[in-house]
Order: structure tokens, then C-alpha cells, then sequence
């Protein structure tokens, strides 16, 4: 049995945040991409100003006040009960398509998988779900449990307490780069997924350990 521990990422990561957009393009036509960009920067906008501010809320807080936010800022007009189902359709999205298949392969190799996020237990559990990946998954780790949100370095020791781990066998897993690089500060391994060969990385001068371009790829490198 391997001891390394891999941890997933949800958002982005697992689960198509843009998976929203075809609800968008239903009243926003082809404003709906810029939409939803719009939304998910500034939905980490504000977990990363609460976690300066020492003012944690719930992540579906931070996604709730971004899409207000937005609708404010791209002018939209948007209604409460427009909002209120965006909302619903955000636990309900999609999974990227080879993220199943990826996860039966690291659980038939013995290797721990844990989804860690700044989403709610309940939240992720949720989402995890209803897109039939829950059973891959030893542990949901959110950082809920300590009220802080990534890449504050507390969140990644949090994700070591919890799974028991050293640093060295603790890989984090995540299509977003300040993720990886908060991940590898703490002094963990990284992986970063680039699902688009556009997608650019921070010029912070350190590299992921490891890229790939999906979850398949990542597999068979680290399998
Ligand atoms: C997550 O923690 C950052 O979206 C991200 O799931």
C-alpha cells in the first residue's frame, strides 16, 4: 500500500465551474462566458481578501457576493430568483470527463485520494455526489474545519494533520496555479493540471513538480 497521500482540489480542479454557462447563455447570450470568468476571479478575489482581513465566511458566501458582484458590474439586471438558481445550479456541477476513470485508477493502485477545498464539507460532499465521485475519495478535508481559506500555509499543515501525512508523500493536485504554488511553499509536492494549453502560470519563478494536461495523463505519471 502506497503511502502518498494525493490531495484534489475541487473547484476547477475535479468540477467545470464554467459548467454554468449554459444556464448563462439563456439570458445573457454570448455575454455568458465573459459572465462566468467574471464570477469565478472574483469569487477567489474575495476568499483571498477575507483570509488577508481575518474575516472568513463560507465559501458559498464569497460565490454568492461574487455573482452579485458581477451582475452589478457587467450590468445584467440579473433577478433575486435568477441568482438563486445559479446558485443551485453551482452545486450541481458537472465533473470534467476523464476525472472518474483517473480516480478508479489511483484507487486500484492502493493510493490515497482526498478532496480538499475551500468549499464546505457539506458543500463538496454535495457536489462530489451528485457528479458519482464521492466513493473514490477517503476523506473530504475543507478549510471550513479552521476557517481560513488557500493559500494560507495553515490550510496546507491542516491538510497534513488531517491525513496524517509527511510533506514528502503529500502531493496537492489543482488546475490553479496559486494553489500549487501555495501548496509547494508549504512544502508540499504539486502537481498542476493545465486543461487548456493557453492557461499561463504565475511567473513567481518556482514550477509545479509536475504538470499534466488531465487527470488521465497525471495517472500515469504518478499512479
Ligand atoms: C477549491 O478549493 C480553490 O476552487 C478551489 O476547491
Amino acid at each position: 500500500m502506497s503511502k502518498r497521500v494525493l490531495a484534489f482540489d475541487v473547484y476547477g480542479t475535479l468540477i467545470d465551474t464554467h459548467g454554468v454557462i449554459a444556464e448563462l447563455e439563456d439570458t445573457l447570450g454570448e455575454r455568458a462566458q465573459a459572465f462566468s470568468q467574471r464570477w469565478r476571479d472574483k469569487q477567489l478575489e474575495y476568499s483571498f481578501r477575507r483570509g488577508l482581513m481575518g474575516a472568513y465566511a463560507p465559501f458559498s458566501d464569497c460565490t454568492r457576493q461574487a455573482l452579485e458582484f458581477t451582475d452589478r458590474a457587467l450590468n445584467t439586471g440579473l433577478s433575486e430568483g435568477q441568482m438563486d438558481r445559479l446558485m443551485a445550479t453551482y452545486a450541481k456541477l458537472p465533473a470534467f470527463p476523464e476525472v472518474a476513470e483517473a480516480l478508479a485508477r489511483f484507487t486500484r493502485a492502493g493510493v490515497t485520494c482526498v478532496a480538499f477545498s475551500n468549499g464546505t464539507r457539506d458543500a463538496v460532499d454535495g457536489l462530489l455526489g451528485q457528479a458519482g465521485l464521492r466513493d473514490h475519495f477517503d476523506d473530504i478535508i475543507s478549510v471550513d474545519e479552521i476557517k481560513r481559506f488557500k493559500p494560507d500555509p495553515a490550510v496546507y499543515a491542516h491538510l497534513r494533520d488531517r491525513t496524517e501525512s509527511e510533506a514528502q508523500d503529500t502531493w496537492l493536485i489543482s488546475s490553479n496555479p496559486f494553489d500549487v504554488i501555495g501548496a509547494r511553499h508549504a512544502g508540499l509536492h504539486a502537481a498542476w493540471i493545465r486543461r487548456s494549453a493557453e492557461a499561463p502560470f504565475d511567473a513567481w519563478g518556482g514550477e509545479p513538480d509536475l504538470t499534466a494536461t488531465d487527470l488521465l495523463a497525471l495517472s500515469d505519471r504518478l499512479g
